[in-house]
């Protein structure tokens, strides 16, 4: 049995609505890895990085409001998809605003590069950066951002 507590520093990994359906939803713009494949991205790179990441996906934006907030109480950094409440949701932005430690967005497609109501980020202001349009890579630069 290890008794030892864990030292290593939290993320949470949030992710908003549809990323649940990685995989199967729209392959030709988000590629053909799944929601697991992506989690399991980010437990590997966490642990490369010496970091416990905590993954988590909602198609709720209340939920998500609630663990924005579960991370600003706790001090705990976050990478954050806010998939299509990026463009809309103030409630979101609101709740990033409190943060407490790193945040970062990101993307797996470049919507700077897709449909003209995509190029409007609500959250980008509030957040500590922005990294989009390296598939699933897109996590892995942001938990080495804040490794780092
Ligand atoms: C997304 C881009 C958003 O415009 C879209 O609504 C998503 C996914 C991305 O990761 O590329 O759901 O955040």
């Amino acid at each position: 049995m290890n008794d030892a507590p864990d030292t290593r520093k939290p993320v949470l990994v949030l992710n908003g609505p549809n990323l649940g359906r990685l995989g199967s939803r729209e392959p030709d713009v988000y590629g053909a890895d799944t929601y697991q494949d992506l989690v399991d991205l980010c437990r590997l790179t966490g642990e490369k990085l010496g970091l416990a990441v905590d993954v988590r996906q909602t198609d709720d934006e209340a939920e998500l409001v609630r663990w924005l907030h579960e991370a600003a109480d706790g001090r705990i950094p976050v990478v954050l998809n806010p998939a299509a409440f990026t463009h809309y949701s103030y409630a979101v932005r609101d709740a990033i605003a409190q943060r407490t430690a790193p945040l970062i967005e990101v993307h797996i497609s470049n919507p700077a590069a897709r449909e003209e109501f995509r190029h409007t980020s609500v959250v980008a202001a509030v957040a500590t950066g922005t990294i989009a349009g390296f598939g699933l890579r897109s996590y892995v630069l942001a938990l080495q951002a804040i490794a780092g």
